[in-house]
């Protein structure tokens, strides 16, 4: 096992650090890049391919093999099933479908599969797990196939029981992950839903804008921004400030609101202590009750909604909370408002998200490893749930 770890003391730090490979991975061919790296919108056609297409109706850039332009035609709607992790990436794929006009729904696995919600024939369920083997998320794609429901699983586990039982299957190639706390299996799950939600808006409400070209330019150039962030000399500094207070809260609007959902779990997972993830917008409804100086605050920015989260980051310092900002490094605003920052590189606010996490992740591993916990195998917890 230890060598497995390689120079790493755990597989979740060693995991950490997978996350350019993983993405690489995850995006290998799957985006229609001319030689500058910008994606050259296709069709898929021959001249597509010869890359001499630039902008042939009815294309988007993405080149899902298994998805080809027109799979999702018959959709009209869409719903999200999952558990811990990948259910916040789900909340994040809801995002990004929603600003290309497509809504969707997203679940918790665990009550959908006691009390499904309504489908019909022209439902896409899409199942997002890792493992493909979380009983929750496999009765619920299983109770949404007996309504009717056409059903797709996005996994890391090609042999996986969602990837056999459901109709369709995404593959997100992260290679195999160890550690309990998921961590390059998000990054590129998020990914993936980047790119399966170019398809879907493109099938689905025919949407396509500069906005797409631009979230699939970065997406593909996403494997080198984050080996920037890997750098953990700021999460460490963080973590020397802040590692022995009373709870932690994660904030953020947007996609961050997912970052700051999972920012937290992972904080809990790991560290054993108290965290919460909010919608920034949520605090003023109950857990500013519980913000002190000694319950730090970390306020995740992607470049949306700046102004009302730092309104939010006020909100909480004038109660003597200190602020960790994850913000652009060029946001000199944030920076200079926040108590601490984790910086990221400029980006699309949707990569923003991903980088962000990433920050996340190292400040978790760092207060868990200062804390000396089992990092990689916490009490209570499994890497998949297969009861329910
Ligand atoms: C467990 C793991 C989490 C994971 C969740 C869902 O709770 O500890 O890390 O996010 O299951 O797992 P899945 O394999 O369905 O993504």
């Amino acid at each position: 096992e230890d060598a497995e770890k390689g120079r790493y003391d755990h597989f979740m730090r060693k995991e950490i650090s997978e996350q350019p490979t993983a993405l690489a991975q995850t995006i290998e061919g799957r985006i229609d890049a001319s030689e500058e790296g910008e994606p050259i919108v296709t069709d898929g056609s021959e001249a597509a391919s010869r890359g001499d297409s630039v902008s042939t109706p009815g294309a988007d850039g993405v080149s899902l093999e298994e998805f080809p332009p027109g799979t999702f035609a018959d959709v009209s709607a869409i719903q999200f099933v999952a558990c811990g992790t990948s259910y916040h990436a789900a909340l994040y794929g809801q995002q990004l479908l929603a600003r290309r006009g497509v809504s969707a729904q997203t679940f918790r696995a665990g009550e959908y599969a006691m009390s499904p919600a309504p489908v019909d024939d022209d439902t896409l369920v899409i199942g997002v797990t890792q493992s493909g083997e979380t009983a929750d998320t496999l009765e619920s794609l299983r109770r949404a196939a007996e309504g009717g429901a056409r059903t797709l699983a996005l996994t890391n586990v090609v042999g996986s029981t969602a990837a056999r039982e459901c109709d369709d299957a995404m593959f997100i190639r992260a290679g195999p992950e160890i550690g309990v706390a998921a961590t390059k299996t998000f990054s590129s799950q998020v990914a993936s839903l980047g790119l399966l939600a170019e398809r879907l808006a493109r099938d689905v409400a025919d949407s396509e804008s500069e906005d797409s070209r631009q979230l699939l330019a970065e997406l593909s150039t996403l494997p080198e921004t984050v080996q920037r962030v890997l750098d953990e000399t700021q999460a460490m500094e963080v973590v020397d400030r802040y590692r022995a207070m009373d709870s932690y809260f994660f904030i953020g609007r947007g996609v961050a609101h997912p970052v700051a959902m999972e920012g937290a779990l992972k904080f809990k997972e790991i560290t054993y202590e108290h965290a919460e993830g909010f919608a920034a917008g949520q605090l003023k409804h109950g857990p500013l009750a519980l913000v002190t100086p000694n319950t730090p605050v970390f306020a995740v920015f992607t470049g949306r909604h700046t102004d009302k989260t730092l309104s939010n980051v006020r909100e909480v310092q004038a109660r003597g909370a200190p602020v960790i900002g994850v913000v652009s490094e060029d946001n000199r605003e944030v920076i200079d408002t926040v108590d601490a920052a984790l910086t990221i590189p400029e980006a699309h606010p949707d990569v923003a998200a991903v980088l962000a996490n990433v920050q996340l992740q190292l400040v978790a591993y760092h207060v868990a490893d200062y804390l000396d916990r089992p990092i990689d195998k916490p009490r209570n917890l499994a890497k998949s749930v297969t009861v329910e």
